[in-house]
C-alpha cells in the first residue's frame, strides 16, 4: 500500500491537501506537533473515504524527532512521497522581530524541510523512487514589507528546492515546489499582518489547484 506523507497536516493548506491527495494514495501520514489536531484531520479523511491514516506527532526541527520519525515510517510504511508544508510565520519591520522568532521561521521553515528531505531522499534512493513536494509561498519568489526573515526563509526553500531538482535530475526522484497567495488558516491568527483574512482565498481552493497542477512540472503557481 504506497503512502504520502504530509507535515502541518493538523490545520489549513496541509489538512486540504490530504484531502486532495488522499485520491491517489491509499495511506496518509499527517505529521505535526499537536495530536488533537492530527486526530481531526484523521477524522475527516476517514469520513471521506476508506484510507488507512496514521499521525506522528514530531517536532520538525528537532533532529533525532526527524530521524526516528523516518525510520519508523520507512519501516512500517511504503511511504512514496512526502509534502513539506509545515510552516510558520512572524511579521513586521526587521528591527521588532525578536531572536527566537527568527529562529523559529528558520528552524521550522529552512532546517525542518531540509531534514526531512534528507532523510526520505537517502530512503527514496534505495527504493529507486520517490516524490517531494515544498510548499514555499509566493514568499519565495519577491521581497513583501514587513515579511523580510519570513521571505528569506522561503526563498531559501526555493533555492533548495531548485538545487535537488538539478541534483536528482535523470533519476526517479522527483522534487517540485509550490508557490501561493495569502490563504484564510491559522497562519494568522497570532498577528496582526493580514487585517481582514476572510479576503484571502480558502486552502481547500489552493489545494486543489496544487493537486491539480501537480503533473511533473518543477514548478507550482497559484495566485
Ligand atoms: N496562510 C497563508 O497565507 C500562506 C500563504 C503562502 C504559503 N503558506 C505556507 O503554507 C504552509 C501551511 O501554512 P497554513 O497557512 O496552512 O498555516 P497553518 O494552518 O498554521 O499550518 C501550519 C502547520 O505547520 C505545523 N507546524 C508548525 N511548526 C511545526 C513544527 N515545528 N513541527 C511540525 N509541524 C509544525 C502546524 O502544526 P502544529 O502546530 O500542530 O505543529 C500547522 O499545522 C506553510 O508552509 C506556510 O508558510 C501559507
Amino acid at each position: 500500500m504506497s503512502a504520502i506523507v504530509i507535515t502541518g497536516a493538523g490545520s489549513g493548506l496541509g489538512r486540504a491537501l490530504a484531502l486532495q491527495y488522499s485520491k491517489d494514495y491509499n495511506e496518509i501520514i499527517l505529521i505535526g506537533r499537536n495530536h488533537e489536531r492530527l486526530q481531526q484531520t484523521k477524522d475527516i479523511l476517514q469520513q471521506t473515504r476508506e484510507l488507512e491514516v496514521s499521525t506522528y506527532t514530531v517536532n520538525i526541527q528537532n533532529q533525532n524527532e526527524v530521524e526516528s520519525l523516518c525510520t519508523s515510517l520507512f519501516t512500517k510504511h511504503d511511504a512514496a512521497a512526502l509534502i513539506n508544508n509545515a510552516g510558520v510565520g512572524h511579521f513586521g519591520p526587521v528591527t521588532s522581530l525578536s531572536a527566537d522568532e527568527i529562529s523559529e521561521m528558520l528552524d521550522t521553515n529552512v532546517k525542518g524541510t531540509i531534514l526531512l528531505s534528507q532523510a526520505f531522499i537517502k530512503e527514496f534512493q534505495k527504493k529507486g523512487k520517490g516524490k517531494i513536494l515544498n510548499i514555499i509561498s509566493t514568499a519565495g519568489l519577491r521581497g513583501k514589507v514587513n515579511e523580510s526573515v519570513y521571505v528569506a526563509s522561503k526563498f531559501a526553500v526555493r533555492g533548495f528546492t531548485e538545487s535537488l531538482a538539478k541534483e536528482l535530475g535523470g533519476t526517479a526522484i522527483t522534487i517540485a515546489g509550490a508557490y501561493m497567495g495569502g490563504m484564510d488558516t491559522p497562519f494568522w491568527d497570532n498577528n496582526d499582518h493580514i487585517k481582514d483574512k476572510s479576503r484571502l482565498k480558502s486552502p481547500e481552493v489552493i489545494a486543489e489547484k496544487i493537486y491539480r497542477l501537480d503533473d511533473g512540472r518543477a514548478e507550482i503557481i497559484v495566485e
